[in-house]
């Protein structure tokens, strides 16, 4: 048996990715300290797959408390996906950010280090790209992080790609995933951030369920077809299948790699607002707003690489994204407290 360790377990990405290890006969050990997110989605991964996972309420700037965690089970891999993620908050409170980010991911190596586990994927991010041209985005190209939630993850990775040179038998993988959205098809699991979300997935939902009373669309003046900003959605699900395949070739290559997931395909905010008002069934109403400090015009993917190193691509689309999201939310109507 081959036991994962997955931090921010709990998590939107974190919990969907705890499902496929258990349905993958890996056994799952979770860390998390549950600032947003609640043990009550660990609950709910287990119904799902069928098969416990054991989970620690720990902060992984908490080093003893880790200690413990690698010292009562065999990991033999790391997917880390803990931290803070909020562009807009990134602004307002940078030290937070670089303390939980930077801090945790420092931690969390020393502690691999000292026991021996030199396997990681690392949830990264496109924002690393920051203020790209409107064309897809390869790993080649340069880092131009906008907000300290970006450089927190761009500087993640040289950390990672440091320690990978001073301790040669580390393997590490950082996935710069795209805009993961959508949720688990069985409408059981999903995203369930607290308080007010700052994604627009969550926060549309909660419009299509009368939390709250009507989007605001950051900034209606971009350059693009529309006006509105692009970003490459992508399904939860097929991010969680990068994080398998990755995890599973970490082997193939030594110190650092770098792999964007994402879909290759653009969708403006009117289009996904459009695209989810079609799931719902009604149409979500809205308001176009300044831009939100922070933000860039497009982002897309090129997802070449995932797809010639392991032959993976996302096999699901936007149809498919927000009628699975609008699934766990019309069967969720308060979330997991519900
Ligand atoms: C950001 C990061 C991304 C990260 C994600 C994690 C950037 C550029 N991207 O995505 O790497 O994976 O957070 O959560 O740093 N919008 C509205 N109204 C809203 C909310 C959002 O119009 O109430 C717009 C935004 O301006 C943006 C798009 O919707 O154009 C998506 O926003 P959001 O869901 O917050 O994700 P990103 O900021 O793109």
């Amino acid at each position: 048996m081959t036991t994962v360790l997955v931090t921010g377990g709990a998590g939107f990405i974190g919990s969907h990715t705890c499902v496929d290890l258990l349905e993958h006969d890996y056994e799952v050990v979770v860390v998390d300290n549950y600032s947003n997110s609640s043990p009550a989605a660990l609950d709910r991964v287990q119904k799902i797959a069928g098969r416990p996972l054991i989970a620690y309420e720990t902060d992984l700037r908490d080093r003893h408390g880790l200690d413990r965690v690698f010292a009562d089970h065999p990991i033999d891999s790391v997917i880390h996906f803990a931290g803070k993620k909020a562009v807009g908050e990134s602004m307002q409170i940078p030290l937070d950010y670089y303390d939980v980010n930077l801090g945790g991911t420092a931690s969390l190596l020393r502690v691999m280090v000292e026991h021996g586990v030199h396997d990681l994927v690392f949830s990264s991010s496109c924002s690393i790209y920051g203020e790209a041209d409107a064309k897809p985005l390869t790993e080649a190209d340069p880092a131009r992080p906008t907000n300290p939630y970006a450089r927190s993850k761009w500087i993640c990775e040289q950390v990672i790609g440091d320690a990978c040179r001073r301790y040669p038998q580390m393997h590490a993988i950082a996935l710069r995933y795209f805009n993961p959205i959508g949720a688990h098809p069985s409408g059981f699991l999903g995203e369930d951030p607290l308080g007010v979300p700052n994604n627009i997935v969550p926060y549309l939902l909660q419009v299509a369920v009368g939390r709250l009373e009507q989007l605001s669309v950051f900034g209606g003046d971009y350059d693009t077809p529309d006006g509105t900003a692009i970003r490459d959605y992508i399904h939860v699900l097929d991010v969680v299948e990068g994080h398998r395949v990755a995890m599973e070739r970490l082997h193939d290559a030594p110190g650092l790699r770098v792999v964007n997931l994402g879909t290759g395909v653009g969708t403006s905010v009117l289009q996904l607002v459009a695209r989810l008002s079609e799931a719902v069934g009604r149409d979500l109403p809205f308001r176009i707003v300044d831009r939100r400090p922070g933000d860039v015009p497009a982002l897309i993917a090129d997802p070449a690489r995932a797809n010639a190193t392991w032959g993976w691509r996302a096999r699901r689309d936007l149809s498919d994204m927000c009628r699975d999201a609008w699934r766990f939310q019309s069967l969720n109507m308060a979330g997991y407290a519900g």
